[in-house]
């Protein structure tokens, strides 16, 4: 079980939602689930417009991650990702600051989601 917590101007208050680890259900159909105010169009990875910024909020050494082709491009393109975050993440398990929201798997760490 996690807490995501959504945060952002477009909503009156930070949002906390519980996310059953391991159903692999993406950030984008958790906030979707819960009414979140979310953008996204291509809802694939190839558009961008889901980004937002993650931080683990439990202390813990965050879970590594393994980025999508895709999802390295657009943040790449959106100038959201660096080379060197890009080989942090493929070599030493260090999730990037920012993420696409439908690319990225919620898992069983406590994060907030700034968007
Ligand atoms: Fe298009 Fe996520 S909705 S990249």
């Amino acid at each position: 079980m996690a807490n995501v917590t959504f945060s952002s101007p477009r909503m009156k208050k930070d949002v906390t939602v519980y996310a059953v680890a391991g159903d692999t259900k993406t950030l984008l159909a958790v906030a979707k689930a819960n009414s979140v105010p979310l953008e996204s169009e291509c809802e694939n990875g190839e558009c961008g417009s889901c980004q937002v910024q993650v931080s683990v909020l439990s202390g813990n050494t965050p879970i590594g991650v393994a980025l999508t082709e895709k999802e390295k491009l657009v943040l790449k393109l959106a100038g959201k990702i660096t080379a060197q975050q890009i080989e942090d993440a493929e070599t030493k398990d260090l999730p990037p600051p920012w993420r696409l929201a439908c690319q990225m798997v919620v898992r069983d760490e406590d994060i907030l989601v700034k968007f």
